[in-house]
C-alpha cells in the first residue's frame, strides 16, 4: 500500500517569522499518521523549519539543489549543505526551475545522480506545456523527461524517487487538470516505470499531482487510483487550505 504524500512547495515566499507562524498553525492540526506531509521552504529557512518540526511527523524538503558537492558555484547550494541542515529530501526539475533558470534534462540528470548517490530522496517533477497537450504530444513529452533523468537510475534508487506530475498549464493558473486527465497520465507513468523496470517498482513508486490543487478539488484528484497525493504551491501558504488538502488525501 502506497502512503499518500502531501508536499507544500512554498516557493520564494514568507519571511522567517511568517514561515514559523505557518508551521505553528499547521502543528495544531491532528493529521492522520498514515499521510506523509512534507514542507519545502526556501534554502535560508531549512534549518529553522526543520528545528520547529523536530517532534512532529512533518518532514522538510529543499526546493532545489546543485549537482556539485562543493566548489566555485556562487549562490548555489549542495546536497551536503542541505543534509547538514538536517534535510534529506529535495524537489528537482520543477517547471519554474526548468523555465526561468534554464535547467535542462542534462543538468537535471546530474542533479538526480548527485541526490540519489547522496542517499537523498527526490521529488522529481515532470509536466507538459499546453501546446504539448493540444498537439497530443503530452505522453511523449513526459516519457522523454523521465527517460533523460530518472530511467537511467538503478533499481535500488527507486525507493528514493517520488514522481510529481505537474502540467505547466495548471501551475499557479487556477486551472486544474481534470481527475481523469490526472489519472490517465499517472497510469501512463506507472506503466512506463513498469516497462523500464518491473511491476514491483511501478506499484511502489509514489506519483503525486501538482497544479492548482485546492481544498475544493483535492478529494476528486486524490481519489484517483494512481494518484498518491499532491505537490501544493499557492494553497500551501495558507494553513487552513493546506490542512484541508491534507485531510482530503
Ligand atoms: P500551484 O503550484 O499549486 O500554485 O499551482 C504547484 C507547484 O508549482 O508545485
Amino acid at each position: 500500500m502506497r502512503k499518500k504524500i502531501i508536499a507544500g512547495n512554498w516557493k520564494m515566499n514568507n519571511s522567517n517569522a511568517e514561515s514559523v507562524s505557518l508551521i505553528q498553525s499547521l502543528l495544531k492540526y491532528n493529521f492522520a499518521k498514515d499521510i506523509r506531509i512534507i514542507i519545502a521552504p526556501s534554502f535560508t529557512q531549512l534549518s529553522l523549519i526543520n528545528e520547529k518540526l523536530q517532534n512532529s511527523n512533518i518532514e522538510v524538503a529543499s526546493q532545489n539543489m546543485h549537482f556539485a558537492d562543493n566548489g566555485a558555484y556562487t549562490g548555489e547550494i549542495s546536497s551536503s549543505m542541505i543534509k547538514s541542515s538536517g534535510v534529506s529530501i529535495t524537489i528537482l526539475g520543477h517547471s519554474e526551475r526548468r523555465t526561468f533558470f534554464n535547467e535542462t534534462d542534462e543538468i537535471l540528470k546530474e542533479k538526480v545522480d548527485r541526490a540519489l548517490n547522496e542517499n537523498m530522496e527526490i521529488i522529481f517533477c515532470v509536466g507538459e506545456q499546453l501546446s504539448d497537450r493540444k498537439s497530443g504530444n503530452h505522453f511523449d513529452h513526459i516519457k522523454s523527461q523521465l527517460e533523460k533523468a530518472v530511467f537511467n537510475q538503478p533499481d535500488i534508487s527507486w525507493k528514493n524517487i517520488i514522481i510529481a506530475y505537474e502540467p505547466i498549464w495548471a501551475i499557479g493558473t487556477g486551472e486544474t487538470a481534470s481527475p481523469n486527465q490526472v489519472q490517465e497520465m499517472h497510469l501512463f507513468i506507472r506503466n512506463i516505470v513498469s516497462e523500464n523496470y518491473n511491476k514491483s517498482i511501478a506499484n511502489s513508486v509514489s506519483i503525486i499531482y501538482g497544479g492548482s490543487v485546492k481544498p475544493s478539488n483535492a478529494k476528486d484528484i486524490f481519489s484517483q487510483l494512481d494518484v498518491d497525493g499532491g505537490l501544493i504551491g499557492g494553497a500551501s501558504l495558507n494553513s487552513n487550505d493546506f490542512a484541508a488538502i491534507v485531510n482530503a488525501s
